[in-house]
Order: C-alpha cells, then sequence, then structure tokens
C-alpha cells in the first residue's frame, strides 16, 4: 500500500482549493478527535496510517489496521443544515469510490456504505460547534476498509474490504473531498435522490424499535430531512435514528 503523503494530497485538492490544511499522521487515537480540536475554521483533513481508538456511531470502536485502510476526517464549517451531512458524505465517497474502481456500492441507511453485501466503510459526522440547535461546524469521519481481510470475531461477518490494495490512499483521500465540497453545494434534493438510488433496504421488509415498540414494515425511501421512510400497514413512519434490521436476509448489525 502506498505510503499517506501530506503533500500529495495538498497538492491534488490546490488544484481546487486553496484554504484547506492537511495533517498525516502514522499512528493516532482518532482522525475525528484530532481535527475536532484542532479545527480553527479553516477546512482540515486528516488522516492516519492506523487508529489506535477509532470510533464508530452509537458508542462503538472502528477497527483501523496499519496500511489496509483509509482513515480520514474532516473538519470544516457548514454551508447546509447538519441533519443530512451524513447523506451528502455517503454520496461524496461512493462517488469517490467510483472514480477509482467499478465496484458497485451501495448505502445502508444511514451511515454504512456495503459492497458485495459487506460493509466497506462507515462515516461518523459529530458537530464541533452547535448554533440555535443547529450545527455550523462539525467533523465527518471516514474509515474504508480497501484491502483489510481479517477482521475482529464481533464484526467478521459483516465486515469486508474493497479490495483495492493498489490504490494510492492519497488520491482517494484528496478526491473524497474534493466530491464533498461538490455534493455539499449540489442542492438537497439532488443528493437525496442520488442517495436513494443507492439504498439498499429499499423495497425490502424491515423492523425496527420506535419508542420501545417493534414494528415491521417495507422501505419506501427517505423524506428531505434524510429520514427513512418505511410503510408499516399503509402507513408511513419516518426514522430519525437509531438501528433497523433486515428480517428478510440474515443481517447481523
Ligand atoms: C461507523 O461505522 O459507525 C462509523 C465509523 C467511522 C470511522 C472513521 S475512521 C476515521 C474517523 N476517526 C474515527 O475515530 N472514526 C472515523
Amino acid at each position: 500500500m502506498i505510503m499517506l503523503s501530506r503533500d500529495k494530497i495538498l497538492k491534488r485538492v490546490a488544484e481546487y482549493f486553496d484554504d484547506v490544511e492537511v495533517s498525516v499522521f502514522d499512528s493516532i487515537d482518532s482522525t475525528n478527535s484530532y481535527a475536532k480540536g484542532e479545527f480553527n475554521g479553516s477546512p482540515l483533513i486528516v488522516l492516519a496510517d492506523t487508529q489506535t481508538g477509532g470510533r464508530g456511531r452509537l458508542g462503538r470502536s472502528f477497527f483501523s489496521p496499519s496500511g489496509t485502510g483509509l482513515y480520514m476526517s474532516i473538519a470544516l464549517k457548514l454551508p447546509l443544515a447538519a441533519d443530512t451531512l451524513t447523506v451528502i458524505a455517503a454520496v461524496a465517497v461512493c462517488r469517490a469510490i467510483g472514480r477509482f474502481s467499478d465496484k458497485k456500492t451501495e448505502i445502508k441507511w444511514v451511515n454504512d456504505i456495503f459492497c458485495g453485501g459487506k460493509k466497506v466503510c462507515g462515516i461518523l459526522c459529530e458537530s464541533i460547534s452547535v448554533t440555535d440547535g443547529r450545527a455550523d461546524s462539525a467533523v465527518i469521519g471516514i474509515g474504508i476498509n480497501l484491502s483489510t481481510d481479517e477482521f475482529p470475531d464481533e464484526i467478521s461477518t459483516v465486515a469486508g474490504s474493497l479490495g483495492l490494495d493498489k490504490i494510492d490512499r492519497n488520491e482517494l483521500a484528496a478526491q473524497i473531498y474534493i466530491e464533498l465540497m461538490y455534493v455539499l453545494n449540489m442542492g438537497k434534493e439532488a443528493v437525496l435522490h442520488e442517495y436513494e438510488t443507492k439504498l439498499f433496504i429499499l423495497g425490502k421488509e424491515v423492523s425496527f424499535v420506535k419508542n420501545s415498540i417493534s414494528y415491521k414494515g417495507t422501505a419506501t425511501g427517505i423524506n428531505e430531512n434524510g429520514n427513512l421512510l418505511i410503510d408499516v400497514n399503509g402507513e408511513i413512519v419516518a426514522l430519525s435514528s437509531g438501528e433497523i434490521s433486515l428480517v428478510s436476509e440474515n443481517f447481523v448489525k
């Protein structure tokens, strides 16, 4: 795997944007934590070859071995409400992967990217500053398994890799940033549409728990806030957070 290089990333990003700071580490606890702490208003890209305390959603850890993955955080001021930031980021990451390979990526609402039935990427968005209930700056954390082939037991049934061991992580990281800037300005409707076309649970039966009650229904789409819409016996329920589990497939959370 090609070494991470701050200069390479900066050079590529600077073809389009001149205000970006880039930090690269051999090892760090979490690029998200570092980016949150160091953000000073200018867009900041942080990468590490490995993370000793990589974080996922819902307090989980993110397995981040050396030399086989892309562990990246982007801290920035937000031009849009952050409620669809994860949607925006997922679309940007899928686009960037698509520039380097013809692997078919799919999205599991709300923040996981799958390929070949396995989770190959997780996204963790965290707000940095909030004004009147709206995040005006945030960090987007992206963890992609490029060529990792061994995972801890607890995630081994769901985690997989893109199988891209030759990819230049510097090029991919720069492309993710470039796509993110594009998608941030694409307009909400177009982003939601693109996201929806990649959602692999559309039309499938899902189960979920809301207010401690279990439901079963069919995923029909997402609304303007990025909520997943489920048809439960003809009534549409909008899910804003939490987890869903597929009933129709042997899917492990
Ligand atoms: C998830 O799958 O729940 C989200 C995983 C997010 C992992 C990335 S790796 C880079 C960044 N730094 C972290 O500590 N987490 C994110």
